[in-house]
């Protein structure tokens, strides 16, 4: 029997200091969670080299506070899992440099994660985790994507954006309305008091077949709204956010419909920050044809629990980095080892 085993998790990719103790038979030991928002929130969107430096400040107190929280005690580690891209490459740095290090000081081994493959596995976290194979579709700051998941590791790209991320048209769509950092949680919250149909936005891509995706017409969409509707009162900016949100939704829809159409899968996995947003769940829990399966809120965004989750998988099935540190600001996912090779 193989004996149970304690993997750190360290994500440090964009603008959250996340780490978290996964345990092979316990599950989820303890998790701490930094969030920058604040830091950034002047600027309307993440400052790169600022988001560096507070990983740098972060990491050792709250690595301490992860370890102290949960009685655990560094000799207990069995490996170290940090984010090793795709992200912002000085943040990334911070993470990987500090996780390696740690990782080589206790002489266990390091594990560096795919930042959308650890999104990705997150469903598998909960009560009752999808089987494989399933559709993905991964939704975050900087990537839309369908992806066929044959098996850890193996993943099959159906289609992605041509151009903006869909979290990055929230944010970006946010800005404009002058509801601040991070985009999508202030349009979903703003949204709710919208009045339905007051406005139809367009569906990017829907009108024609194929799984791509493109958001930058939205977003100029928007834009012209707003001109055309100015100054905009309290309720013009719920209606242009619950517009904006309803052709969001509604694509994401289509594409993952006809995704399960087009490869006979009946599970979709949803992941990544806008899998948090509950018309999204909604949406797709209602009305498609498949098992939808999505990690509890907290563990759609950002986060150390889904870096430590995938690294442990990564480890039982023998998996190790060597000595020096790699990190990638773009990886694409179709590049991944499967858990046997
Ligand atoms: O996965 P994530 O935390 O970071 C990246 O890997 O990018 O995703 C962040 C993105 C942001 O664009 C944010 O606006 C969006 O996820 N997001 C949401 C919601 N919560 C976060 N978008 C729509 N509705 C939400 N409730
Ligand atoms: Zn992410």
């Amino acid at each position: 029997m193989i004996a149970a085993m304690i993997v750190l998790g360290i994500e440090t990719s964009c603008d959250e200091t996340g780490l978290a103790l996964y345990h092979s038979e316990r599950g989820l030991i303890g998790q701490v969670l930094y969030s920058q928002v604040a830091l950034h929130a002047s600027y309307g969107g993440v400052v790169p080299e600022l988001a560096s430096r507070d990983h740098i400040r972060k990491i050792i107190p709250l690595t301490e506070k992860l370890l102290t929280e949960s009685g655990i005690g560094r000799d207990q580690l069995d490996a170290v899992a940090y984010t090793a891209g795709p992200g912002l490459m000085g943040a990334l740095l911070v993470g990987a440099t500090f996780g390696r290090t740690l990782a080589w000081a206790l002489g266990v081994p390091a594990l560096g994660v795919h930042h959308m493959e650890a999104h990705l596995l997150a469903p598998l976290l909960g009560a009752s985790p999808p089987s494989l194979p399933f559709v993905a579709l991964l939704v975050s700051g900087g990537h839309t994507q369908l992806m066929l998941a044959h098996d850890v590791g193996q993943y099959e790209m159906l289609g992605e954006s041509r151009d903006d991320a869909a979290g990055e048209a929230f944010d970006k769509a946010a800005k404009m309305l002058d509801l601040g950092y991070p985009g999508g949680p202030r349009i979903a919250a703003a949204a709710q008091s919208g009045t339905p149909k007051r406005f139809r936005f367009p569906r990017p891509m829907t009108d024609r077949p194929g799984l791509e995706f493109s958001f930058s017409g939205l977003k100029t969409f928007t834009l012209n709204t707003i001109a055309a509707n100015r100054p905009l009162s309290e309720q013009d900016v719920a209606d242009v956010a619950h517009a904006f949100e309803e052709a969001v939704v509604d694509t994401l829809f289509i594409k993952c419909r006809r995704a399960l159409q087009q490869t006979g899968v009946r599970t979709l996995v949803m992941a990544g920050g806008v899998a948090a947003n509950s018309k999204l769940r909604e949406r797709l829990q209602k009305d498609l044809d498949a098992a939808v399966h999505y990690a509890e809120p907290a563990l759609c965004t950002d986060n150390g629990a889904m870096i430590a989750y995938a690294g442990a998988l990564r480890l039982e099935a023998g998996q190790r980095e060597a000595l020096h540190i790699e990190t990638r600001a773009r990886w694409p996912m179709t590049e991944l080892q499967g858990l046997a090779s």
